[in-house]
């Protein structure tokens, strides 16, 4: 008894020395003040000499958000300064971003043709559970904001994916949502491989969650979001300023249901690494590879290989071991490209206290081929 006393005391000890290390994956990361950074399914970007991390300020208890989203700064990428909420929730009633709303997968790019900061984020509307399904727009002429709200939408209302032909379309609209109880059997697959969701919310607008934004080389952007009741991802082309659609896009591994996109160019390849659907637990990560962001996307194991993560989510907390067939624990959430080094960022949510979910930042190496391949480790920024 006694030396099991001891030993979870030698733990606890050990846990909050290594919390006072800012950027070890597998701990919980102290901003400037000491408070684990509050920044969760986000993105980081660069302007000027600062780098900027945005994500979502989750509060401890719950899932709503009451605050909005949060940004910090940082001129290493270690230390980094809360530099308060860059979008605030409202206190207005019925407002799209009324306080008790869900903003998730917050995505700032800066428009060099503007010179705007430009917010994506996927939103749900208060008290409507994850129905609502909306991508919302917000924009700043500085990197901490505040932003100010524009609109939320659904996507592409009338609209079919470009390369869809006649014949297709045809499938589509022979399909009836509303016809199948049951889900999951190969009958219910079929129709939903023929579009059976995208004809269900056609007049309406698409379905988009877990989103990601990702500016190509040619200063074009595009967002790659999950729809259709995250069964297929769509990729949609943006207009020059960001701040809408151009009307152009197309679906990605449809019927597939994938979720968390993050999109990456190296070697002349478009490499997209997401997740499957199981809510805020794990699971094995997915890549597809492709010449053209319009695809056709080719599927590939998970870059996810090699020994088991260990976690010490919280100072108290026992240490947890996950495999890179759980993606150690994480879901993604960005690639970060900083030209020498890549960083896929990812969160290891705790949905019994959102707020503390640890962040793992893991760089990107690449096989002979040039396939990526991400495996577990503890010092990122280690050379
Ligand atoms: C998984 C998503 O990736 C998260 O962003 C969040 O929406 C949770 N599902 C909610 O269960």
């Amino acid at each position: 008894m006694k030396i099991t006393k001891f030993l979870l005391t030698l733990c606890a000890c050990l846990s909050c020395t290594l919390w006072l290390h800012a950027q070890r994956n597998g701990m919980p990361w102290p901003d400037t003040d000491g408070h684990h950074i509050n920044a969760h399914g986000g993105n980081v970007i660069k302007y000027g000499d600062r780098y900027y991390w945005y994500g979502e300020n989750r509060p401890d208890r719950g899932f709503t958000t009451e605050v909005g989203i949060e940004v910090y700064s940082s001129t290493d990428l270690r230390q980094w300064k809360d530099e308060g909420c860059a979008l605030a929730v409202t206190e207005e009633p019925g407002h799209d971003i009324e306080r008790g709303c869900i903003m998730e997968r917050p995505k700032v790019v800066y428009n060099a043709r503007t010179k705007k900061f430009v917010m994506l984020f996927h939103l749900e509307l208060k008290g409507r559970g994850y129905e609502a399904a909306r991508v919302a727009f917000a924009v700043s002429d500085t990197p901490t904001g505040p932003f100010r709200f524009l609109r939320s939408t659904r996507l592409h209302a009338g609209k079919w994916p470009f390369d869809m032909s006649r014949a297709q379309r045809k499938a589509a609209m022979a399909t009836d949502a509303n016809a199948w109880k049951d889900w999951w059997t190969p009958e219910w697959r079929k129709e939903t491989e023929k579009g059976m969701y995208l004809w269900r919310d056609f007049q309406g607008g698409q379905m988009s969650r877990d989103m990601t934004v990702f500016i190509d080389d040619n200063g074009k952007a595009y967002h790659i979001t999950s729809s259709q009741e995250n069964l297929t991802l769509l990729v949609s082309e943006l207009t020059p300023d960001y701040l809408d659609f151009t009307g152009k896009y197309n679906t990605i591994a449809p019927g597939g249901q994938n979720e968390a996109p993050t999109l990456l160019k190296h070697g002349g390849r478009y490499w997209l690494i997401c997740s499957g659907c199981t809510g805020w637990a794990p699971n094995a990560a997915r890549m597809f590879v492709s010449k053209s962001i319009w695809g056709p996307w080719t599927a590939l194991d998970s870059p996810f290989t090699g020994s088991d993560a260990t976690l010490y989510p919280d100072a108290t907390d026992q240490p947890r071991t996950f495999p890179a067939s759980k993606t150690f624990g994480a879901q993604g959430t960005y690639i970060l490209d900083l030209g020498d080094v890549q960083y896929f960022m990812a969160d290891v949510w705790n949905p019994s206290h959102l707020r503390r979910s640890l962040h793992l930042w893991l760089p990107i190496t690449y096989d002979k081929e040039g396939t990526p391949v991400i495996r577990w480790t503890e010092m990122p920024f280690q050379k």
